[in-house]
C-alpha cells in the first residue's frame, strides 16, 4: 500500500517533531521544512498529498506560501491546513481567503481534529486504521491528581502513590510530573534540587523531547523509585513557559514511561484541561469539610461539562487535619459523586516523612498506611486496565 506523504512547514522544531511523530505513528510519511522558501521547494519537488503550515514563518507569511502553492499547477489543489498558535479571527480569515482549506489553533486537543481533517483529505485504508486505533492509546498510563482547594494533600498523595506503585511493580518505569504552577512541591517532597525542571525542558532544544533523551534527562530519585519532572524553580520561570510545548512533552513522557503521575494541584487552566481530558484516571482529592466539597462539586461539574466521563474520575477523601470532618456519605452527597477511597488523618507522619524526603511506604512499611496506599494503587491499576480494554473494543480514544 502506498504511503500518503504530508509536508509540515513550521519554524518551531518541537512542534514539527511532535506532529511529525504523531503522523508517522498513524501511517503517514512525513516531510519537514523550517521556512516558507524551503517548504515551497519541497512541495514542488516532492508533491506531497497534503501540507500542514504554521503561518508564522521567518521568511514568508503563511498566506504568501499558500498563495504561491495555489498559483503553481503542481500544488494548486493540494490540501493545505494551517496550524497556528494565533487564535485571532482576523488571521484566521486572512489565511482562509489566501487559500488554506482549514485553520486550527495549536493545542493538544486540536491535534485529533487535524488527524480527522487529514483523513478526510487522504484516507488511509482500513487494515492500517485498525492498527492505528490501538496505537492512538498512549503507551504510558497517566494518573492525574487534582483538587479544588489548596492543602488537601494532593502532592503528598501523588508522590506517595507513585512510590507505592514503584514497590509493587518493580520493573515499571514511572515518572512524577509536577505541573502545579507557578510553584510546585514535588521536588521538595522527594528532596530533588537539581537543575532539570518543566521550565528548562519546555524552553530547551528539541532533543529534550525525544523519548529516549527524556528518560535519561529526568533524574531518578532512588528511595522513591521514580523519575521526577520538577516544577519551574520560581514564578518568573513559570510565567515564561510556552503552553504549546506542554502537550508534546506529556506525549513524550507517555511514550518513555509506563506510568506518568501528574500533580496538577488545583489548576483548571488551558494548560491543564487537555491533560485532564487525556488522563487514564483523575484522582480528585477532597477534604471532608463543606467549603472544599462545595468547590469540588463545581470542579466536577466543569469536568463533566467538558465531556470527561465520571468513570475516569475517582474522588479520594483525605484528612490532612485531625478534626472530625464530614462522614463519607455526606462528602459524596455534597460533591455529587461517590468517593472511592478514604485516607485517615495520619498525624505528623506525613509532614515528617515529607520533611525527611521519605516515602510513607518505606517509613511505615508495616503500618496500616502502607496497606491502604497499596490497596488504593492496586485498585487504580485495575480500573485503568478496564477502561483501556473498553477503549479498544469501544472505539477511538480521543
Ligand atoms: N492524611 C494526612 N494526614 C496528615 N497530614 C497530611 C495528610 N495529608 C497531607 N498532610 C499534610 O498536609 C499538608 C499539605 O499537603 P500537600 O502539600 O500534599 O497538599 P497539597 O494539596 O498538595 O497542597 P498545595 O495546595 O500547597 O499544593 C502537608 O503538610 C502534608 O504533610
Ligand atoms: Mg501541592
Amino acid at each position: 500500500m502506498e504511503e500518503k506523504r504530508v509536508l509540515i512547514i513550521d519554524a518551531d522544531a518541537p512542534s514539527r517533531i511532535y506532529l511529525g511523530r504523531a503522523l508517522t505513528q498513524r501511517g503517514y510519511q512525513v516531510l519537514q521544512a523550517a521556512s516558507g522558501k524551503e517548504g515551497l521547494i519541497l512541495a514542488w519537488r516532492e508533491r506531497p498529498e497534503a501540507i500542514v503550515i504554521d503561518p508564522r514563518l521567518p521568511d514568508l507569511s503563511g498566506e504568501e506560501v499558500v498563495q504561491k502553492l495555489r498559483k503553481d499547477p503542481r500544488t494548486a489543489s493540494t490540501p493545505c491546513l494551517a496550524l497556528s498558535s494565533d487564535p485571532d479571527p482576523k488571521r484566521i480569515a486572512s489565511c482562509l481567503s489566501a487559500g488554506f482549506n482549514e485553520y486550527f489553533t495549536k493545542s493538544a486537543q486540536n491535534i485529533s481534529k487535524i488527524f480527522s481533517a487529514l483523513e478526510q483529505f487522504l484516507p488511509i485504508e482500513s487494515p492500517i486504521r485498525e492498527e492505528e486505533k490501538k496505537k492512538q492509546i498512549p503507551h504510558g498510563k497517566m494518573i492525574v491528581f487534582l483538587s479544588a482547594k489548596g492543602g488537601t494533600g494532593t502532592s503528598s498523595l501523588c508522590a506517595n502513590l507513585a512510590a507505592t506503585l514503584a514497590r509493587l511493580e518493580k520493573g515499571a518505569s514511572i515518572v512524577t510530573a509536577d505541573l502545579v504552577l507557578p510553584l510546585g512541591s514535588i521536588a521538595s517532597i522527594v528532596g530533588y534540587n537539581g537543575a532539570v525542571n518543566l521550565y528548562t525542558l519546555t524552553t530547551a532544544d528539541t532533543q529534550a523531547l525525544e523519548p529516549q533523551a527524556l528518560k535519561q534527562k529526568l533524574p531518578q530519585i532512588l528511595p522513591w523509585g521514580f523519575h521526577v519532572l520538577a516544577a519551574p524553580p520560581d514564578p518568573e520561570a513559570a510565567n515564561q513557559i510556552r503552553a504549546e510545548r506542554i502537550g508534546p512533552l506529556i506525549e513524550a513522557l507517555r511514550e518513555s514511561f509506563d506510568y506518568v503521575f501528574v500533580d496538577l494541584g488545583r489548576s483548571l487552566s488551558r494548560i491543564s484541561l487537555p491533560i485532564l481530558e487525556q488522563a487514564d484516571v483523575i484522582l480528585l482529592v477532597v477534604t471532608p469539610d463543606s467549603s472544599t466539597t462545595l468547590l469540588t462539586r463545581i470542579v466536577l461539574e466543569f469536568l463533566i461539562k467538558k465531556g470527561i466521563p465520571t468513570k475516569r474520575i475517582l474522588p479520594i477523601i483525605n484528612r490532612p487535619v485531625g478534626l472530625e470532618g464530614l462522614p463519607k456519605a455526606r462528602v459524596d452527597e455534597e460533591i455529587g459523586l461517590a468517593s472511592i477511597y478514604t485516607i485517615p488523618y495520619l498525624g505528623g507522619n506525613v509532614t515528617v516523612a515529607n520533611q525527611l524526603h521519605q516515602p510513607l511506604i518505606e517509613k511505615f512499611s508495616k503500618d496500616m498506611i502502607a496497606i491502604s496506599l497499596q490497596d488504593i494503587i492496586r485498585d487504580v491499576l485495575k480500573k485503568m486496565q478496564k477502561l483501556r480494554e473498553e477503549m479498544l473494543t469501544g472505539g477511538i480514544y480521543v
